[in-house]
């Protein structure tokens, strides 16, 4: 079941999703070589609560941790650990937050150091696609359209893989609400995008091949053949005519590039 979201919970919701985007910012100030993923992991945890909101992801399902904190061929669902971060990863930091009963999730993929060029390469591609779906999610088009559009940025345009097993989702008092917003599918496909329907949408690109295996842990995603993976994610209204953004990557993004051990592509 659908539940659309009237003007009221949509500016609650914004004031969640951006949470998330503040707590990104605090986090792209402190990655540098040398980090332990687990010492984020706790400043996350401690920033979301002295805002007066929760951890989602903190036991959703059994997760044992505030956020899921990928490296490298880590597609989603990373476990913060003592591994410390060298120059040349690619981390993707996904945060969820509880405020005032409303959720915000989202996700941005950060370079430490100078990774190699294919790299650079996914990670701005990935990033694009997820605005190309973005477009789509306006009033009247259908799910497949935002689908479409990130499968053909990705996979047909450049090559990618498009990570089938996992897809983004409706957002609101749940974290993962209907409908599904898959990565890969057909023009003019799946349920039709009424205004107020807010979505996490999500491309989670492999620079391999799409396949994707869970490790013993029943959490960590890594890619099959090895290869780097990225994760962009944004949570989105759908308007007529225009998609509104809940999230925010502007503070992120400025605080990437005042960071010196981070790279960033515009
Ligand atoms: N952002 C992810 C999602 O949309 C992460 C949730 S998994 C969790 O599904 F278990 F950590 F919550
Ligand atoms: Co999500």
């Amino acid at each position: 079941m659908i539940h659309y979201k009237n003007d009221e919970e949509v500016e609650l919701m914004r004031k969640s999703a951006l949470l998330v985007s503040k707590t990104l910012t605090e986090v792209a100030g402190m990655l540098k070589p040398g980090i332990t993923t687990l010492s984020i992991d706790q400043m996350i945890g401690t920033f979301i609560r002295d805002h007066k909101a929760i951890p989602s992801f903190l036991h959703y399902n059994g997760y044992p941790f505030n956020s899921c904190i990928s490296v490298n061929d880590v597609v989603v669902h990373g476990f913060p650990s003592q591994h410390p971060l060298k120059e040349g990863d690619i981390v993707t930091v996904d945060v969820g937050v509880i405020l005032e009963g409303w959720h915000g999730d989202h996700a941005y993929t950060f370079m430490i150091g100078k990774p190699s060029d294919d790299v650079i390469k996914l990670v701005k591609i990935t990033k694009e696609s997820l605005y190309k779906g973005i477009e789509k999610a306006v009033a009247g088009n259908r799910v497949g359209d935002i689908a479409y559009a990130i499968q053909e940025h990705t996979e047909k345009k450049n090559g990618y893989g498009v990570v089938r097993e996992l897809v983004g989702h409706g957002l609101g008092k749940d974290l993962h609400e209907d409908p599904q917003v898959p990565n890969y599918g057909k023009r003019g496909s799946g349920p039709v995008l009424r205004d107020g329907l807010v979505i996490a949408i999500e491309p989670m690109i492999n620079m391999g091949k799409k396949e994707v295996f869970t490790e013993e842990d029943g959490w960590t995603v890594r890619t099959r053949d090895g290869k780097p993976s990225v994760h962009f994610e944004h949570d989105v209204c759908v308007r007529k005519g225009k998609a509104d953004i809940l999230s925010d990557y502007t503070g992120i993004e400025a605080a990437e590039k005042a960071n010196t051990a981070l790279y960033s592509v515009d």
